[in-house]
Order: C-alpha cells, then structure tokens, then sequence
C-alpha cells in the first residue's frame, strides 16, 4: 500500500517571499462535500471546509450538531460505527482518504487523535508512549525508544514530572497528566495531524491551562482540529473557528472574526449565549 501524504513543497521551489496568501496558507486537510449518515438519519449535512497547516482550528456549536462525527471522519474512525456511511471526500495533503487504496492503519499514524476523557493503556507511563511506535517499529534498539519516549514527554511537556517514574502505571498519574500523557502517546508515532475531541473537558482549570499551552506550542509542528464546548477555550487556543449546528457548517473563519464579529445570526446567537 502506497500512501503519499508529504507536502508539494511549494515552498521551497517559490521562496517564501513570493508565495500569495493562498499558497502559505495551503490547507493541510480539505473537506469536501461530505454527508455522513447513521443508517437513516443524516447527520452531515455536505460539509466543505478547509484546516490549514499549523495551525489550530476549532470546532463548536451545541451538542448533537456533529462535531465529534466530523472530527472522527478525518481519520476514519466512523468505519467502526456499524451503519455509518458517507460521502464526499476528505483529502489529506490532496489524497482522498477515503479512497480504496488507503491503509487505515497507516492513515492513523498520520493523524492521531485524542478523546475526551484521558484513557491511558493500563500499563506503565513508558509503555504507553512506547506500545504504538513498537507496532510500527519506529525505533531500531531499546536506546532509540528510550529517546522517543523522553522526546515525546517532553513535547507533551510531561517529561519533569514523570523522568523519574517512568515504570509506575500511567493510570496512576492526576488527570491532567493522563491526559498530557494521551497526547505523549499520539507524538510518539509522529503525526502530522492531531486531532482533539473536548481535550479538556474532565480537567480543573489548572490542568485545562497547562493542556491549552501545550496545544499552543504543539501547532508549531503539528495541524490540530479541536472540538470544544467551551467558547472562551476556542477563543483562547484557536486561529480558525467552525460553527456547527444541526450537521449544517453556518460558519467558518478567523477565530478573532467569528467572535467579534459573526456574519450569521445563529453564530452570533450562539457566541452571545442565546441558544446552545
Ligand atoms: N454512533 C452513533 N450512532 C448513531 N447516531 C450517532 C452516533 N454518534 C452520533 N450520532 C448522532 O449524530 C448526531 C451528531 O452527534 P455528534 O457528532 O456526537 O455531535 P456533537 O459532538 O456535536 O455533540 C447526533 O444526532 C447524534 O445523536
Ligand atoms: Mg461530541
């Protein structure tokens, strides 16, 4: 199976100085067109919505209006869903994953994903960060893992708090951490998409802070598509924000646009609290 998933590199064969907006702004995942039904009942109603690279895109808009159902599309995780069907295409650095040649496997280890309530393997912190690259054989010798655990703690800034614990089960750790380490997980087979379904939602608000800065600093290396409920958390971590309601995309943009100044009127009322 043969997945080519690396980025044309406009970049370099136009210099960065000449690229238009359009070019610098390629989109790293395009969705198209695309209807999602669970058996009867549609509830993607023909989404067309591009992420950028790098960068962080939200997803709100009141529960049921297909956020998580979205969010699972871009990785095929709705193949699990018994009766779910689509249409459209969704295409990752212009291939359509949906397509009968590719491995869906392979596909994950492109994007990742994390759920919304931390689910750590029940083994030890290194194990868990370990177990997905030992699959797909990412690191030749015990040393190498060793540095791909470290490096990927570290990205998901979870390093200092756990280099000295590294055989204690991951279940055992704060909530935060659990999840910090859910995400060190995702790192460590090298993905070039993350994707979050209401990261935050079973966290405090110190835990909740220390995941938005990591998701901050991790856009630096990775494209990341969120769903969040919480509007201040899209204000707050995203540059691009799409608002859901009832399957139907009703708007998308800027992030600092969509909440300052929506063009829909059910965005607005939804931003201002007057349904959702
Ligand atoms: N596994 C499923 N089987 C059948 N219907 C589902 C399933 N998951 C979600 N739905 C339905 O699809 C719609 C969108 O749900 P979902 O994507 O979970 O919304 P959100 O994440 O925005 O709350 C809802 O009507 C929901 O009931
Ligand atoms: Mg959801």
């Amino acid at each position: 199976m043969h997945l080519q998933f690396g980025c044309a590199d406009v970049q370099n064969k136009y210099g960065k100085g000449n690229m238009s907006t359009t070019q610098e702004q390629q989109a790293k995942i395009r969705i198209e067109n695309l209807k999602l039904w669970y058996g009867q009942a549609e509830a993607l109603h023909g989404i067309t919505l591009d992420i950028p690279t790098n960068s962080v895109t939200a997803f709100i808009g009141p529960s049921g209006c297909g956020k998580s159902t979205l969010l699972r599309a871009l990785n095929r995780m709705n193949d699990r869903i018994r009766g779910c069907r689509i249409e459209g295409s969704v295409l990752l650095d212009g291939k359509n994953i949906y397509d009968a040649d590719v491995d869906v496997v392979q596909l994950r280890t492109h994007v990742g994903m994390v759920f919304q309530k931390p689910n750590p393997f029940p083994k030890t912190i290194y194990e868990n960060v370990a177990y997905a690259p030992r699959i797909h054989a990412l690191a030749s010798d015990g040393a190498k893992m060793d540095q791909l655990v470290e490096e990927s703690l570290r990205k998901a800034s979870l390093w200092t708090e756990v280099k000295d614990k590294l055989n204690q089960p991951g279940t055992a750790l704060s909530g935060g951490q659990q999840q910090r380490l859910c995400i060190a997980r995702t790192i460590a087979i090298r993905p070039q998409v993350i994707l979050m379904d209401e990261p935050c939602s079973a966290l405090d608000p110190i835990a909740t802070t220390k995941i938005e800065s990591l998701i901050e600093e991790l856009k630096e290396e990775y494209t990341i598509a969120i769903v969040t409920h919480s509007m201040q958390q899209a204000a707050r971590v995203s540059q691009k924000t799409a608002f859901f309601y009832l399957g139907d995309l009703i708007e998308y943009g800027d992030t600092g646009a969509i909440f300052t100044n929506p063009k829909e009127k059910r965005t607005d009322d939804y931003i201002t609290g007057r349904f959702g």
